[in-house]
């Protein structure tokens, strides 16, 4: 019989459709064939030989602060051809926490601009060992030695280095992987049976389960048996995928760039986030205004329209913060522009609505017509007289279709010339239309065509590679660009997925250049780093029960990938929604961190309060709760942005060795304490909650909750979402009003939820809400209060928001108390 790789160790050595005969094929690449005792799924039954790879020439340098290691090719076996014959792979110690491996082949290739910010350098007790094997090809292996645990292992083999295809593999010391972004998982907690591939290239997908969409996020957490957690980033930027395999393990491929490989070693997931972000960049806090509930929709006919959702809102005394005008305020869907016929008294109304303390936003594409006669669209005359526009590869301006009536044109943001002019229209247009912040959409970029409109794109290496991952459309210029266009970094070919990334940064300045505000943008397109300047939302959901349940995993996912401040389209972007999915959804939308309704064109209205009073009663229920803890939710944006730390948590973030929590996405936390258990599914009147081994208290009711490390089923009537909150912390609160300008001035309080020895601790930030770098000029507000033996002691840490003191304290809610409050010092 044939002696067969177990299916568990294979790694697939032809990924994509042989063109005949699998197995005289497989055979003559110098593969291995067996599709003997194999599971009735994806195994790979052409896999590569366990001697394909590279070998040590040489013993591993030591270069005092890691190693370098030189490679030679073992194999003649090749993948894809032109393959790198000698590669280099450097192993840097960046600090105790934090390391890196690079493995490059001598030749100039791309590298994406990411700027990686530097660690706590590394004093001596590192947290990992590395180790080099040479049988029987090159591997090695990352020891958290606290442990022992193999945190990275690439003895599984495939380690492929070629001009368009680069492929590494990894064993993993648990199978609770999370992350791997963006795209649309219906766990948190990936499956791993069936190899399955998560393509990563950013194009406008619907989210339906598993493809690549919005963003590019290659990495992933893993949390190891004993409840300590790592993660992993590889620095790539082209079309790319990775395969779960069971070993457990995983199979990172890409189709350009280099090996490049950052690993941070928590060991708790909480400092696994802190240092992913201390690398990536933070989010900064968001102006207090864009914590309130949101409400859009794209297909408003005209202004009266959406005044009649703004005030049927108000009158149903649902608390709102944002009106959003999409693409339809526009004149012919061009940017910058707001139709005289629809919305003539536009301006005025935001200056109205302003003057009640409600913001206004609107959405920016990136796509520019190109079709107006010279002389009547700013935006394009100035755009062209800057050269802002990407060429296609013969020196024609890229001409692609998207909502304007005319072709349009793609700004390169890679250059300074395209960030003015970017920044300039913003400005210009501000001054018609006074937008308190701005979203940005379509900028995978979004095309409607494959390539240029007029001319497709060119068969070369970089439109047709040798391998394109399993992305949707097969074919790399779908809905997007060709892919030989050049920019000022590289060609599309490398930084497609930067586009929406390269545009955050220009659009937040012009935000600021505009508003004089702390500037908030969020945007559909991400990438690495992208909430240095941009949050994000869930992009077009469907009004369906199964994506009130993906959205809690996809915020999980960007609180991971550092972009906290992310939410989904709540009651679903596509399809009309029905009542008590809707009524569901708004009870939980007050909880994400952004909470906004927004729906599609030709949808019927989905807004609170154009459905009966009872969806209006529950939502104004829940946001009261919302807007009552808000300062909690601005304290835990303080965390992100100073420490690093997730807003909206999973709870083995907190538990992580508590088993029954690891496979939980139907609850979530905010920040340490705040539980959330959702109605996810119709009809449902009773959750299933899982009560980590802690003190809890029902946050209506402040009892104590009868359960710990157990499940309880709790009674949820269709108009109640079940809230808790976990003993040991202070929770710092404030009268809720109908938006956070008024609810700002009213009296706070705090709620201290005391653990098993009778205490609690918690901290309160704030600052004028909407200033640039408070933080940074220290001109915040931070009290922390401790509660032990009856006692409350509030020590105010930093005293720079005068405003404070006009604040009075009003309320003090002790949960679980055995004897009463007796002293309390530190209030003025
Ligand atoms: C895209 C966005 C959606 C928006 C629409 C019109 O589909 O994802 O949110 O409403 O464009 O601008």
């Amino acid at each position: 019989a044939q002696q067969c790789l177990p299916y568990t160790e294979r790694i697939d050595c032809h990924p994509g459709p042989f063109t005949g005969n699998n197995r005289e094929e497989c055979i003559a690449m110098g593969c291995t064939f067996c599709d003997a005792d194999v599971p009735d799924w994806n195994v790979p039954v052409c896999y590569l030989p366990k001697s394909y790879g590279y070998k040590m020439d040489g013993q591993p340098e030591d270069t005092g602060n890691g190693f370098r290691v030189t490679l030679k090719r073992a194999t003649s076996l090749t993948m894809f051809g032109s393959d790198s014959e000698t590669i280099t792979l450097e192993v840097f110690f960046q600090s105790d926490y934090r390391l890196r491996i690079k493995v490059t082949d001598g030749t100039s290739r791309y590298e994406v601009p990411l700027q990686v910010d530097p660690a706590q350098p590394a004093t001596g007790n590192r947290l990992y060992d590395v180790e080099f094997s040479n049988d029987p090809v090159f591997a090695f292996k990352v020891i958290r030695k606290a442990t022992g645990t193999v945190i990275f292992d690439t003895s599984l083999g495939g380690l492929t280095f070629s001009d368009q295809f680069l492929q590494i593999s990894t064993r993993l010391a648990s199978k609770n992987l999370y992350g791997i972004g963006e795209n649309e998982q219906l766990t948190f907690r990936h499956n791993f049976d069936k190899f399955p591939v998560f393509p990563l290239f950013t194009k406008d997908t619907f989210p339906d389960g598993n493809a690549n969409m919005y963003g590019v996020h290659p990495q992933y957490t893993v949390l190891e048996e004993d409840g300590n957690a790592h993660s992993v980033l590889f620095v790539n930027s082209n079309a790319q995928e990775f395969v779960v395999l069971p070993a457990p393990g995983l199979l990172h491929r890409t189709i350009g760039g280099i090996i490049d490989i950052y690993i941070f070693l928590g060991p708790t997931p909480e400092n696994t986030a802190q240092q992913y972000t201390e690398a990536i960049g933070r989010t900064p806090i968001p102006p207090y205004w864009a914590l309130g509930f949101q409400l859009c929709k794209y297909g408003y006919d005209n202004l009266e329209t959406m005044k009649a959702v703004v005030d049927r809102t108000l009158a149903a005394q649902i608390p709102q913060d944002v009106q959003y005008g999409d693409i339809d305020i526009m004149d012919g869907n061009k940017d910058f522009t707001v139709s005289q016929d629809r919305f003539g008294g536009l301006p005025a109304y935001v200056r109205e609505l302003k003057a009640k303390g409600v913001k206004f936003m609107t959405i920016l594409d990136p796509a520019i017509a190109l079709g107006e006669a010279p002389g009547t669209y700013r935006a394009a005359d100035l755009g062209k007289e800057m050269g802002v526009f990407l060429n296609n590869s013969d020196g024609t301006i890229f001409e692609g279709r998207v909502w304007p009536s005319s072709n349009v044109g793609f700004p390169d943001f890679s250059k300074n010339a395209t960030r003015e002019w970017w920044i300039t229209m913003i400005k210009e247009f501000h001054d018609l239309l006074e937008f308190d912040a701005l979203w940005i959409d379509m900028n995978e970029p979004d095309n409607f065509g494959n390539g240029d409109t007029n001319k497709g794109c060119p068969n070369n290496k970089y439109n047709n590679p040798p391998y394109v991952p399993k992305i949707r459309g097969d074919y790399l210029p779908t809905s997007t660009l060709c892919m030989d266009i050049e920019d000022s970094i590289s060609l599309q070919y490398n930084t497609h997925s930067l586009y929406g990334w390269l545009e955050s940064e220009p659009t937040a300045a012009g935000v600021l250049a505009a508003t004089g505000k702390r500037p908030y943008v969020f945007s559909r397109s991400t990438y690495v780093g992208t909430g240095r300047w941009a949050s994000h939302w869930l992009g077009d959901n469907y009004s369906k029960w199964r994506d009130i349940k993906t959205s809690i995993i996809g915020t999980l996912q960007f609180n991971q990938f550092g972009v906290p401040f992310v939410g989904p389209d709540i009651c679903g972007h596509q399809g009309h929604v029905e009542e008590e999915l809707c009524q569901r959804w708004h009870e939980l939308g007050a909880f994400y961190p952004f909470s906004r309704n927004h729906n599609a064109y030709g949808m019927k209205d989905q807004d609170p309060a154009s459905f009966g009073p009872a969806v209006a009663e529950s939502t104004k229920k829940a946001l009261e709760i919302r807007y009552t803890y808000l300062p909690y939710l601005y304290t835990l944006f303080f965390y992100h942005y100073t420490q690093g730390s997730t807003v909206f948590r999973a709870l083995w973030h907190e538990f992580p060795t508590e088993i029954a929590t690891q496979g939980i996405d139907t609850q979530f936390l905010l920040g340490p304490g705040f539980m959330v258990s959702p109605a996810l599914n119709e009809g449902q009147r009773s959750v299933n909650a899982y009560f980590p081994n802690t003190r809890w208290f029902n946050l209506r009711e402040g009892t104590e909750v009868n359960a710990r490390g157990t499940t309880l089923n709790l009674n949820t009537p269709l108009d109640t979402i079940n809230l808790h909150l976990r003993g040991g912390i202070i929770y710092p609160t404030q009268e809720p009003a109908l938006n956070t300008e008024l609810a700002r001035r009213n009296d706070i309080g705090i709620t201290i939820a005391l653990d098993d020895n009778n205490s609690a601790d918690g901290r309160m930030y704030n600052d004028d809400g909407d200033m640039l770098n408070p933080t940074e000029s220290g001109k915040y507000y931070l009290v922390h209060h401790t509660y032990a033996n009856g006692e409350l002691i509030s020590t105010v840490e930093n005293n720079g928001y005068p405003r404070m003191a006009e604040i009075k304290l009003d309320t003090i809610r002790i949960l679980g108390a055995p004897q009463n409050l007796s002293t309390a010092t530190g209030f003025n």
